[in-house]
């Protein structure tokens, strides 16, 4: 059995990924979908060995497509996803568009993949990237000892912010080695050689709407509303792959040797943990093109009773997004 599959966003940063991953875990596509806005109509992106013709979303018929992944923002999803899952198609959405929707489930494919079916709306929402790549090294956590709250600052990558933000840190870091005067327009202020702790609109709170995403998820993820989590969110002149420092305190204790074997056995996690030069993860080292979930620097937390450190790394784009969504249809295929 194939699937006609659509990709929203094919010529992005996220949308490119999807079509190399669907491809190399051979994913049984029927026919192959490139859309994307009027500007890149008639381009052609890579699909495998093949190259496929971008067409507009814009005047695109969604009728006969089986399953379409977005990820072109949320406007473009709020707009075109009902339509495609009103024409039959199961829409995977990479934006935030609906994850905070009870109708619609937002899902980590190792934490909580039997929601996939639970989808009156036809849409299942992919987590955002910071999320996804806490919470696939932490539910193990949580199923064992019950996590009471989470301190979590990111280092994230500019890829998250998409083509144009890549281009952005190239730019403006050839430019200062030249001695040219940056000029920010993707970022608030300059980022090369810079640290900016501000992604997405601020909120009413204080806190930015990047940061809210990692409370307002990780409770609906994990479906416990009790979970606290108190994060702040940093821009880093990385291209690809975020890192997060975070402390769990948990409900029962756990000592930071028994986290480091559980990891060691958790589907999507590979722990990098020796307290050596080298022998933790980073963004360049360990998680840039890759897939899992990189794990280091498991320590107690010698300042609470209950409580482990962890620093987490993973390439954004692939579980962060793409991966996790083609992910997500491999298990809707199965099930369709
Ligand atoms: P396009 O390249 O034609 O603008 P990135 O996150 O890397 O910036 O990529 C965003 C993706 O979303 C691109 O594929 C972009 O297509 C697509 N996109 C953005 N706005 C629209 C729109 N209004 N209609 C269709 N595709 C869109």
């Amino acid at each position: 059995k194939t699937f006609k599959v659509a990709i929203v966003g094919a010529t992005g940063a996220v949308g490119e990924t999807m079509l190399s991953i669907l491809a190399e875990r051979n994913f049984p596509v029927g026919e192959l979908i490139a859309l994307a806005s009027a500007k890149s109509a008639g381009s052609r992106v890579k699909f495998g060995h093949r190259d496929v013709v971008v067409q507009d979303l814009a005047t695109f018929d969604p009728a006969g497509v089986d399953i379409a992944l977005f990820s072109a923002g949320g406007a473009t999803s709020r707009e075109y996803a009902p339509k495609f899952a009103a024409a039959g198609a199961v829409v995977i959405d990479n934006s935030s568009a609906f994850r905070y929707d009870d109708d619609v489930p937002l899902v980590v494919s190792e934490v909580n993949p039997e929601q996939i079916g639970n989808r009156p709306r036809g849409i299942i929402a992919n987590p955002n990237c910071s999320t996804m790549q806490m919470l696939v090294a932490l539910a193990p956590i949580h199923r064992k000892v019950g996590i009471e709250r989470i301190n979590v600052a990111t280092y994230q990558s500019v890829s998250g912010g998409g083509r144009s933000a890549m281009e952005e840190l190239g730019r403006q870091t050839a430019g200062i080695l030249n001695f040219q005067e940056p000029e920010p327009h993707r970022f608030p202020v300059q980022i090369a050689f810079n640290l900016i702790p501000h992604i997405d609109d601020f909120q009413p709170n204080g806190y930015t709407k990047e940061e809210m995403k990692l409370v307002w998820e990780t409770r609906k993820i994990l479906g416990d509303d009790s979970i606290r989590v108190n994060p702040t969110a940093v821009r880093v002149p990385v291209f690809f792959g975020h890192s997060e420092a975070v402390n769990v305190e948990t409900r029962e204790k756990i000592t930071a040797a028994e986290v480091r074997a559980m990891l060691q056995a958790a589907p999507g996690v590979e722990v990098v943990d020796e307290p050596v030069p080298g022998g933790y993860p980073t963004p360049v080292t360990h998680a840039s093109g890759r897939d899992p979930v990189y794990v280091g620097r498991i320590r107690d937390d010698e300042s609470h009773p209950r409580a482990v450190n962890l620093w987490i790394v993973s390439d954004n784009i692939r579980k962060g997004a793409a991966l996790n969504a083609v992910q997500i249809a491999e298990l809707v295929a199965d099930a369709l």
